[in-house]
């Protein structure tokens, strides 16, 4: 279907985020497709989901590249050259420099395991645990030059249960995952988010 967003999908790892995406724009009446994905390291399985979805891929290794600004510019490129709208982070281990975040702002979203502005950065769920909350969660935000600190465009909660891990609070995380961050690429489709200084206004929303 022409018309839909394009949007591009930055991954490192197993890529259950991006499957999420995936299967969403797989629907003729989802208002976005998944035009690309590039993971930045070999084995990422994100690049077989892309492969098995027949959705370009590219592997872009920092390796081959001098220093962050190179790298980032080929990234850019690349985002362009298949006319991505809309960049989404789905567990992409890489910090990407001001440039590209200055470049991409407004059009550029991450996935975070916490209710944001608690625990950001990494193992988030191990630092739910340490700190005994009750609650953690999901947060969809836009990208900013900080770590995790963007506005935030949803969120959503589960609760912590008693004798949870690492890996069961990460496993309930990410059920909420998958439905937020479709809901979210959704509402910028629709073009129904709007940055209001550090905070996202969602258009429609009747809270
Ligand atoms: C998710 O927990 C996401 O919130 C974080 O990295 C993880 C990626 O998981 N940024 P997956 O590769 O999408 O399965």
């Amino acid at each position: 279907m022409s018309g839909r967003l394009r949007v591009g999908v930055l991954a490192s790892g197993r890529g259950t985020n991006l499957q999420a995406l995936l299967d969403a724009s797989s629907r003729p009446e989802y208002p976005a497709e998944i035009a690309l994905v590039v993971a930045d390291r070999e084995r990422a399985p994100a690049l077989e989901r892309a492969a098995s979805a027949g959705v370009p891929a590219a592997l872009l290794d920092p390796k081959g590249f001098g220093d962050r600004a190179a790298y980032d510019a080929a990234l850019t490129a690349l985002l362009e050259q298949r006319g991505v709208g809309l960049v989404c982070l789905a567990g992409f281990m890489r910090i990407l420099g001001p440039a590209f975040v200055r470049a991409w702002w407004g059009r550029l979203l991450n996935i975070h395991p916490s209710l944001l502005p608690a625990f950001p950065g990494l193992n988030a769920q191990r630092q739910a645990l340490e700190h005994g909350v009750r609650v953690s969660g999901a947060t969809v935000h836009f990208v900013d030059e900080g770590v995790d600190t963007g506005p935030i465009v949803l969120q959503a909660a589960v609760p912590v249960e008693p004798g949870d891990t690492e890996e069961s609070l990460a496993a309930r995380i990410l059920v909420e995952e998958h439905r937020l961050y479709p809901e979210a690429v959704r509402l910028f489709a629709e073009g129904r988010l709007e940055i209001v200084g550090r905070r996202v206004l969602v258009k429609g929303d009747r809270r």
